[in-house]
């Protein structure tokens, strides 16, 4: 893949944010997953050691809730972008909201909730749409099945190739993310310095270099940012 930079290559990059609206808790915000559960009971090598069993209905719990979550007015603007654009989604979601949303080219990079794995074969992946799974479900190889999730400690996923995509794009569009979470949050910083970059969140902590902040909620402020990009104007 070449270096140069492409004026109709976007990467959008997201958090839970873009999923608020369709029902789907975010990690961090006051009613957020973390406040509710502890993260090293299910979101750790650990906490699976410890109680597989509690990992798994945790994971089937918010299986069951993305497959009843519809895309929203945010991921149905995103894939609209792919009129015009060439279109990369990097996603630190593991609901498939994207996906349905009509975006065809997205990269999970805390894996997918619809997906499980052998503990046994990492290559070993299944798509198991909403289905659950329990202490005793295997892989072919006879060895327990997990979930195909990033946790904590664990390595992040495609993340080198999400670098190449972002240093070849023109535009950039960020929404809902505390970007709290690294090396996830570090591929922004790859982003071109020519590059036009926006941030759509509720709050901000620390805003990257070079990126403007639009302050609102995703299924507000992103169509209009679609419509801008796509009326070729630039947004200020
Ligand atoms: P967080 O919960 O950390 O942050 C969500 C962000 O979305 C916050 O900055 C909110 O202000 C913003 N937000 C909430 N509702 C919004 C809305 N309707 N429109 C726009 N913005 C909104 O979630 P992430 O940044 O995605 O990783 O968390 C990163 C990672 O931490 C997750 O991928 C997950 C978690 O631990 C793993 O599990 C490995």
């Amino acid at each position: 893949m070449s270096e140069e930079i492409d004026n109709k290559k976007i990467v959008v990059f997201t958090g839970a944010g873009v999923s608020a609206e369709s029902g789907l808790q975010t990690f961090r915000d006051s009613n957020g997953l973390w406040n509710n559960y502890e993260v090293n009971d299910v979101a750790t090598p650990a906490g699976w050691e410890n109680d597989p069993a509690l990992v798994l209905k945790f994971y089937n719990e918010r299986r069951l809730e993305a497959c009843e979550a519809k895309p929203n007015d945010a991921h149905k603007a995103i894939a609209r972008l792919q009129e015009e654009y060439e279109v990369v989604v990097i996603t630190q979601n593991i609901d498939d909201l994207h996906e349905r949303g009509g975006s065809e080219h997205v990269i999970h990079v805390h894996g997918e909730l619809r997906k499980v794995r052998s503990t046994k074969d990492e290559e070993l992946i299944y798509d198991i749409g909403a289905d659950t799974i329990i202490t005793g479900n295997l892989c072919e190889k006879g060895a327990q099945l997990r979930p195909h999730i990033v946790w904590f400690g664990e390595s992040i996923q495609n993340y080198e190739i999400s670098v190449k995509h972002i240093r070849t794009a023109g535009k950039v569009l960020v929404i809902g993310t505390s970007l709290a979470v690294y090396p996830a949050a570090g591929v922004l910083k790859k982003a071109r310095y020519h590059a036009e970059k926006i941030i759509v969140n509720l709050d901000m902590e620390k805003k990257p270099f070079g990126y403007k902040w639009i302050r609102g909620k995703a299924t507000s402020v992103v169509p209009h940012v679609v419509d801008l990009w796509l009326g070729g104007k630039c947004v200020v």
